[in-house]
């Protein structure tokens, strides 16, 4: 039972911004789910630290790469321990572990004949480091030739460059993909790479010679291996000994066709297995305008975190849209969520329910009579509570988060109403066994509750469970803590 899951290796270069949060986040907690269920799980994050990108951001502050990246790194990994990720392994694409495995993967690539050497004479795109074809340029008013991804101007190169054959494997990825129906989701990017595939692969320049920073080639010094090249082999060159094939790679739709095509090209000429699935995620823009440096509406996660707590970031970004579709960043949503969904809902929950249980019965859970087999009919508290872990199960394993986190509030909402039609506060005087059913049935709830969301809201998960204090899932006869509430309610 091992599971394997991977972020994308982020540039280097790159502050941590929303973006990368999301993908990391949902990897992470895809990850605590897995162990959760038992699997031996390996979750894979790192940097992308080559290529011309990185070296020309270093030359521009003056630095050497090497130092350039070592420095930078800490961001990322500051980033990723403040959000709480638990990433068991973080590789670095400078590390000689990798290193290593990419000179022997392209030392087998040439001595079998898939990686030959040619010319280059196209255009490059720096910001996506990818070649563009002229077929798919976009041309601004002034006749620049623009990257079709990021819209910046592409540059002309001309160089001797090795060529690896990926029009060699495209009819066997073709079938692949066929075949496979989860190996690319969602469905609309399989149709995408399906139709890209279909157009014909052109052999794809794998070196270059105009720079040096990057992993030089054994057979050929001069030359550094592509970093797109490099970097995809990370998820092999970090993988422990029997975990790969991958599970899951996650990223964002623009980076799909790299792991889609290129990568299971480049898999199959080292016969090496295919990863499981490739899922690309949507793009989070903000405020309805594509978030970026120059308009200057970068969402810096770490602030957030600051601000509202670890958790509140990492709930938001998994409820607000859904897995593969796109959303949309606003402080207004994002304060709405928190004070609805975590200070209202959840928060009041788990605060009302202890205070009752506090007030009316000396902090005991108490055992109640009725709950009992047969009795009947159980109130829709009683049978969601349940019900939601199943549910939780199936949107998980369609990566469906958000589907999980609404299923788990269904289940809140419905223990809130439940607190408004049985009024506890009048049961204390008339009814006391009922009563006592009550809070128990809230406290099974709770318990329900803080368990779900623990790969959501780690931290939330844990000190739900501290106040509620059960131990080994007997809740009759626990003495509960209650604390402080969990999300005070912002002001506007
Ligand atoms: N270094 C490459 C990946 C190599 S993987 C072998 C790269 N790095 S990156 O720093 O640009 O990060 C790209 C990833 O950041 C995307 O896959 C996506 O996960 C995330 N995002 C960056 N901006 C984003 C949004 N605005 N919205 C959502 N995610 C986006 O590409």
């Amino acid at each position: 039972m091992k599971f394997y899951v991977t972020t994308p290796i982020y540039y280097v270069n790159d502050i941590p911004h929303i973006g990368h949060a999301y993908t990391t986040v949902a990897a992470d907690v895809l990850a605590r789910y897995k162990r959760r269920q038992g699997f031996e799980v390996f979750f894979l994050t790192g940097t992308d630290e080559h290529g011309q990108k990185v070296y020309d951001a270093a030359l521009a502050r003056d630095k050497k790469p090497q130092e350039f990246v070592d420095e930078l790194v800490l961001r990322f990994k500051a980033a990723w321990e403040k959000l709480n990720i638990s990433n068991d392994d973080f590789i670095r694409t400078t590390e000689p572990r990798h290193k290593k495995v990419v000179r022997d993967i392209f030392s087998k690539l040439i001595a079998q004949g898939d990686i030959y050497k040619g010319e280059y004479e196209g255009l490059y795109c720096v910001t996506c480091e990818n070649f563009v074809t002229e077929s798919s340029l976009k041309e601004d008013l002034e006749g620049r030739k623009l990257c079709p991804v990021c819209g910046k101007e592409t540059k002309t190169l001309k160089e001797e460059t090795y060529f690896f054959k990926l029009s060699k494997y495209q009819d066997r990825l073709l079938r692949h993909i066929e075949e496979n129906p989860d190996f690319i989701l969602p469905v609309s990017r399989r149709n995408e790479i399906i139709n890209f595939i279909k157009q014909g692969l052109r052999d794809l320049s794998v070196t270059r010679t105009a720079f040096s920073w990057g992993i030089n080639l054994k057979e050929d010094p001069k030359h550094v291996v592509y970093v797109w090249f490099d970097a995809l082999i990370n998820y092999v060159s970090a993988a422990p000994d029997g975990f790969w094939p991958a599970d899951v790679h996650l990223m964002g739709k623009e980076i799909v066709r790299f792991h889609a095509v290129t990568w299971p090209c480049m898999l199959m000429a080292a016969d090496l297995p295919l990863p499981k699935t490739v899922f690309g995620h949507g793009w989070w823009t903000v405020e309805g305008k594509k978030m970026s440096k120059s308009v200057g509406n970068v969402v810096d996660p770490l602030a957030l975190a600051d601000q509202f707590g670890t958790d509140a970031v990492r709930y938001f970004l998994m409820r607000e849209v859904p897995f593969g579709a796109d959303g949309d960043f606003s402080m207004e949503a994002f304060k709405a969520r928190y004070n609805s969904d975590l200070a209202n809902d959840l928060g009041n929950l788990l605060h009302r329910t202890l205070n009752m249980i506090e007030k009316y019965c000396e902090s005991k859970i108490q055992n109640p009579k009725s709950v009992r087999a047969g009795h009947c009919p159980a109130p829709t508290i009683q049978i969601l509570n349940e019900e939601t872990p199943k549910r939780v199960e199936e949107a998980m394993a369609k990566l469906q988060f958000s589907d999980a986190l609404t299923a788990i509030w269904e289940l809140i909402s419905t223990a809130n109403r439940y607190i408004e039609e049985e009024a506890p506060w009048k049961l204390a005087k008339e009814n006391e066994e009922r009563l006592k059913e009550v809070l128990f049935n809230l406290a099974s709830a709770l318990l329900t509750i803080a368990e779900q969301i623990s790969p959501f809201m780690p931290e939330t998960s844990a000190k739900m469970l501290e106040q509620l204090n059960i131990s080994g899932g007997k809740i009759a006869g626990t003495i509960v803590k209650k604390g402080n509430p969990l999300f005070p309610r912002l002001e506007k």
